[in-house]
């Protein structure tokens, strides 16, 4: 905080800095780390408890049709009743259809697995196609597992690693044991851990003063919160307090985990056994990629039917999404059609820009958004319009207030114009670098004549196509260079 502070303070006094000198955004929402994430402005879908669209709301500007139709499918995703059906967002490049899925994820809370992909992300050297999507579909059905262990549970009254020489290098010494104090309403108690617990325990971070509980079987050590005698008077703090438990410290207890079927895959896959340095390289490397194989699924969702029967678990189904799904061949999109077909399917939301192009991996199958027809016809399909001068100038407005930048009178009006005429994302990718200029300027406010520079340095992507000759090229010989 006081680092932060000192950088802006300084800022205005050390006029023409070098521009890895730039002050660090000091907006709330830039968080800690220099670089804003291109939709960090989108905290959600910004609907009404109805589900009707708030015209501008939760960082969302406009686009309120594409943002119900989000909204009915949240819902259904909430209740369960999407899995194994496609949504597919289709719009000109930059209308907001990635933002939209991410408004989505953020809608749905972090119960509900999401798991984002890019169409291109299946090409890979080392994995099948097919096996992408297949692990990707995999990771987007959540288990919810409950399971009443017996468990020490209390206060961390005391946290005492006791050392002892090692016996081992004649040098150093080793945790031998920790003991560990609990405490709870009713009673306190004092064990003698083991010292990979203490482990467990120091990369949980847990101090004097957490609520913790340690399962029996696995030695499993797990941090609640901070216990709230130590609560503390500020207004906003990361910290989650929770009251001193109830009962005695050694009980039975019913706890929820939350995984899955991926890391149930992953976890079945992973060779068991010996500390040999085989099974280093084995948890080192992302495990199982070779080893889960269709066989091993089916085991996996054998046993996991056996959990639901018994109401031991339940399914969350969660959600797929394929962003420039058009990258997608052709057999990757058969392929889709089978997961989508399969009983345990995720929902899946796919985006596109493209209008009628060729389905990848064939000569002749030209199809509406490069998706084969039979898959089309399983989506149900959301077009997200085109912006307004209006809108365009909001939604840089958000940015500027997210980037923590300050603009000049007219700067607004000059870059919603620039975005209506070419794209969203021009308005917003001018923003940064008309920033370099105004502090290299030394001012610490954009104004209209950064933007006409910009302006005249980086083309917008219709500019640019327009000075292509008409046969391809800048010398009128279709060649780049
Ligand atoms: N309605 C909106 N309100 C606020 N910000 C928006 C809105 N629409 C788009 N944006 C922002 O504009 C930028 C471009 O949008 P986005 O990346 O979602 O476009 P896209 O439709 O996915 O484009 P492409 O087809 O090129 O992938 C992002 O930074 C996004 O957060
Ligand atoms: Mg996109």
């Amino acid at each position: 905080m006081s680092s932060a502070k000192a950088s802006t303070s300084a800022a205005p006094s050390s006029a023409p800095v070098a521009h890895n000198a730039l002050p660090p955004p000091t907006a709330p929402s830039a968080g800690r780390s220099s670089r804003i994430a291109p939709h960090s402005h989108i905290k959600g879908l910004g609907l009404t408890s109805e589900g009707f669209a708030n015209a501008d709301s939760a960082g969302f500007i406009g686009q309120t049709t594409a943002r119900e139709a989000c909204g009915v499918v949240v819902d259904l995703i909430k209740s369960r009743r999407f899995s194994g059906r496609a949504l597919l967002l289709v719009g000109a490049p930059g209308t907001g259809k990635t933002a939209l899925a991410l408004a989505v994820s953020h809608e749905l809370g972090s119960k509900v697995p999401f798991c984002p992909m890019v169409g291109s992300e299946v090409y890979s050297t080392e994995v099948k196609k097919t096996e992408v999507l297949a692990e990707v579909f995999r990771r987007a059905i959540g288990l919810r597992i409950k399971e009443t262990k017996e468990v020490y549970e209390g206060e961390v009254t005391e946290l005492t690693p006791t050392e002892s020489e090692n016996p081992l290098s004649g040098y150093g010494k080793t945790v031998s044991h920790v003991v560990v104090g609990l405490k709870t309403v009713k009673g306190t108690k004092q064990l003698r851990l083991d010292p990979s617990i203490y482990e467990a325990i120091l990369k949980e971070k847990i101090v004097v003063g957490d609520v913790i509980y340690v399962e029996a079987n696995t030695g499993a050590v797990k941090r609640v919160g901070r216990s709230d005698a130590y609560a503390s008077s500020y207004d906003l703090e990361s910290e989650t307090y929770v009251p001193l438990p109830k009962g005695d410290v050694h009980k039975r207890k019913e706890l929820v985990q939350d995984v899955t079927l991926g890391d149930l895959d992953a976890a079945n896959a992973r060779p068991q056994g010996g500390q040999d340095i085989m099974s280093v390289m084995g948890s080192l490397v992302k495990s199982g990629r070779t080893e889960v194989t269709e066989k091993l699924r089916h085991e996996v969702n054998k046993v996991v039917k056996g959990y639901v029967d018994q109401g031991v678990a339940e399914v969350v189904p969660g959600v797929v999404f394929i962003d420039e799904v058009h990258m997608l061949d052709i057999e990757c999109f058969t392929y889709l059609n089978a997961l989508l077909e399969s009983p345990m399917a995720p929902t899946v939301i796919l985006a596109t820009n493209r209008g009628n192009s060729l389905v990848r991996g064939t000569t002749d199958i030209v199809s509406p958004h490069g998706i084969p027809v039979d898959l089309l016809d399983r989506c149900m399909i959301v077009k997200t319009d085109s912006y307004t001068r209006d809108q365009v100038g909001k939604v840089v407005q958000l940015r500027a207030i997210v980037e923590g930048l300050k603009l000049g009178p007219g700067v607004v009006d000059k870059l919603a114009e620039d975005g209506e005429r070419s794209s969203l994302r021009y308005a917003l990718q001018l923003l940064t670098p008309a920033s370099i200029l105004a502090t290299l300027a030394g001012r610490n406010q954009i104004e209209v004549e950064d933007i006409g520079e910009m302006g005249e340095l980086f083309l917008d992507a219709k500019t640019s196509a327009s000075m292509i000759g008409r046969d391809g090229g800048f010398d009128g010989g279709g060649k780049m260079l």
